[in-house]
């Protein structure tokens, strides 16, 4: 896309604005690191330089990859068909709803970005039989829920993603703590975040490429982000890095043209997790869990890595 005069965002978006395309996006950096054609000049220059990091460039390859998978083994096993997508980014191929609908036709598909332009792409692309897009903060928890819940069927469980967005959120546990302490029972919640503790130099040297272009990102350690899936009970294997999620499954392989990965350690965690108050607490509606069940529920988010 070539660079034009600033669009202004008007009466279709609640956060109306005028863009300012000479800085880079944090939404757009993230579409070109995966492929995507949406990146204007200063959002292709970072992204250029974080494509070179070879160990960002697999960690966000293989995040996305994760969420594909753990999407599609949700919806074709666990019978959720209700995903919502916090921070979804420019559309890409293939798309979350996409993947959901060929394991279920029924499943609906609600993404949610608090990005302008974002908003306009995903509002053309993304809106359909099977998905609707919606702009919120995911900072403001209580809108959060109440947008959801304008959507879907708060009665069922679905599938909630947080996938590269956790590490634009300063207080990301608190944040994912208030979300999914308000969402119907059985839900299921799948988290990647880029490591802070795995090869750390270049995960470093990437935080400092997005600062300098005004891009707060803050990748977490494992105890971190084990703090974050702390409510919920997780699916085997656990809190992984995100290439040893369920490899074998369909969707989701990354590999280039040539099909060659020169893979490194992949610094990415993913996990999926159901709450598991449902367990602790019974109230209405709510199934319990049973951790000797044979649901492939992990018994500690320890094992994996
Ligand atoms: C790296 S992209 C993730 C894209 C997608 N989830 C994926 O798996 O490819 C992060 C997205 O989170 C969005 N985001 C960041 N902070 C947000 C917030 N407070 N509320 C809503 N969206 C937010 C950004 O606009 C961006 O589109």
């Amino acid at each position: 896309m070539a660079d034009a005069s600033p669009p202004s965002i008007g009466s279709g978006s609640r956060h109306a604005e005028v863009l300012d395309l000479s800085r880079p996006n944090a939404a757009r950096v993230f579409g070109a690191l995966l492929g995507g054609k949406d990146a204007y000049n200063s959002d292709r220059y970072i992204a250029d330089k974080l494509l070179a990091n070879n160990s960002f460039r697999v960690a966000v390859a293989e995040a996305r990859a994760f969420k594909l998978r753990a999407v599609e083994h949700l919806v074709g096993n666990h019978g959720v068909t209700q995903i919502v997508e916090l921070g979804c980014g420019y559309p890409n191929e293939p798309t979350v709803h996409a993947v959901a609908c060929r394991q279920n036709r029924i499943a609906r598909t609600l993404y949610i970005d608090h990005d302008p332009l974002v908003a306009v792409h995903a509002r053309a692309l993304l809106s359909g039989a099977n998905s609707v897009f919606v702009d919120a903060d995911l900072i403001d928890t209580t809108d959060t829920v109440e947008r959801i819940a304008e959507v879907m069927d708060a009665s069922s469980p679905m599938v909630v993603c947080l996938s590269g967005t956790a590490e634009f959120l300063p207080d990301a546990p608190a944040i994912v703590a208030a979300l999914i302490s308000r969402l119907p029972a059985d839900t299921w919640l799948l988290v990647t975040h880029t490591a802070a503790d795995l090869c750390v130099r270049d995960i470093d040297s990437a935080v400092t490429t997005l600062a300098a272009a005004g891009i707060s990102y803050c990748p977490r350690d494992r105890d971190q982000v084990e703090e974050m899936l702390a409510p919920l009970r997780l699916l085997e294997p656990g809190l992984v890095t995100a290439d040893l999620w369920r490899p074998d499954l369909e969707v989701g392989n990354p590999e280039n043209g040539s099909g060659v990965w020169l893979k490194p350690t992949v610094c990415s965690y993913a996990a999926v997790g159901q709450l598991a108050w449902c367990s602790q607490a019974p109230r209405p509606g709510c199934s319990a869990v049973d951790p000797t069940s044979d649901r492939g529920l992990h018994p500690s988010s320890r094992k994996g890595v």
